[in-house]
């Protein structure tokens, strides 16, 4: 294994977007600023959504007018789950949008409120609009193992989802876990029914660390070949509409995962560090994965 792997942090839009403090705009880019002086070449900026529904994500239009200054070269990306988001979005100058499914009819409707059905032809809709648009695109299929409110959900259901936003333009299919419900056999079950159909150079996974098992998800999806990760710096995320959900896989303890196992991510610990440390002074509490315990204390003089 000595294929670099491409890591997207997703620290400003799903870590930022279920917090009790809400950052400033400014605060927002300084972290942008952080990450990419870490070396991480990819960041999910913001999402284009009802400020009603996460007001955390109203400032997004000034977030990604702010970017070019702070982070010149950076690939970014936004969130947008219908068109009135990726509407915003263009005006706002995004050069790729995320679109966001969910495998069950019920968090289709809690996150979206929409049915299975309308959330699979409205984001079909708005990754035909983006393509036509000349904007990149990545589509989450969220729940994508296991369902807060429905249980465990069949792969073969997840990877038709899959299919059906690829064909509709899809860039990159992101599996997400998004309450950190999956264990590494799971995932592997599913990247195996993905295989046929999704290509792997097109297969991403968005990791949650809710019980643990978020490094040992990571090296399953490496050795089923997946070289395209969501991380956020610190763990920090959650999402606001699935109950039990808790922080991502940190960025730091893939980087570390990646580096043990020969793997180039191109992202500094120390600067790393350096994020996580200004976001845990905004927040107000300490944050980290446990790679980043540990790397501070091989600094700390004894
Ligand atoms: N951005 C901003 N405003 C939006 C919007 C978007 N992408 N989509 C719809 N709206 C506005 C409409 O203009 C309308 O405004 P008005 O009341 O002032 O006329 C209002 O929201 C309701 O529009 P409607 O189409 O009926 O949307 P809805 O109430 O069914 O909500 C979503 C749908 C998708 C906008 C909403 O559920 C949402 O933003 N969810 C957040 C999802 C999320 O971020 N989850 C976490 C990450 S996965
Ligand atoms: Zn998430």
């Amino acid at each position: 294994m000595s294929q670099a792997i491409v890591i997207t942090d997703v620290s400003p839009r799903d870590g930022l977007q279920n917090q009790a403090v809400h950052l400033s705009t400014q605060a927002k880019l300084e972290l942008v600023r952080l990450l990419q002086a870490a070396g991480v070449a990819s960041v999910e900026v913001a999402s284009f959504v009802s400020p009603r529904a996460v007001p955390q994500m109203a400032d997004a239009a000034a977030v990604l007018a702010g970017l070019a200054a702070v982070a010149p070269g950076l690939r970014s990306s936004v969130l947008t789950p219908n068109l009135k988001g990726l509407e915003r979005a263009i005006e706002a100058g995004a050069r790729e949008i995320a679109v966001v499914l969910s495998a069950t009819e019920t968090m289709n409707q809690r996150n979206i409120n929409m049915d299975l059905a309308t959330a699979t032809a409205v984001s079909e809709e708005t990754l035909r609009a983006a393509l036509a648009a000349g904007i990149a695109t990545r589509a989450y299929i969220a729940v994508a193992v296991e369902c807060p409110f429905e249980g465990l959900v069949a792969p073969a259901t997840v990877v038709a989802l899959a299919e059906r936003m690829l064909a509709a333009g899809a860039s990159e299919i992101v599996f997400a876990d998004t309450i950190g419900a999956a264990s590494p056999a799971q995932l592997r079950a599913l990247l195996q029914a993905a295989a046929p159909s999704i290509p792997l150079e097109r297969t991403a996974v968005h990791l949650h660390d809710t019980r643990g098992f978020g490094v040992a998800n990571a090296w399953a999806a490496l050795e089923a070949g997946v070289r395209r990760f969501d991380a956020s710096a610190g763990g920090i995320g959650g999402c606001p509409f699935a109950p039990g959900a808790a922080g991502n896989l940190a960025t730091e303890d893939l980087v570390l995962l990646a580096r043990q196992s020969g793997l180039d991510t191109g992202i500094s610990l120390e600067g790393l560090d350096a994020a996580v440390a200004f976001a845990e002074q905004q927040l107000g509490r300490p944050l980290g994965g446990r790679s980043l315990a540990w790397h501070r204390r091989k600094r700390k003089p004894q």
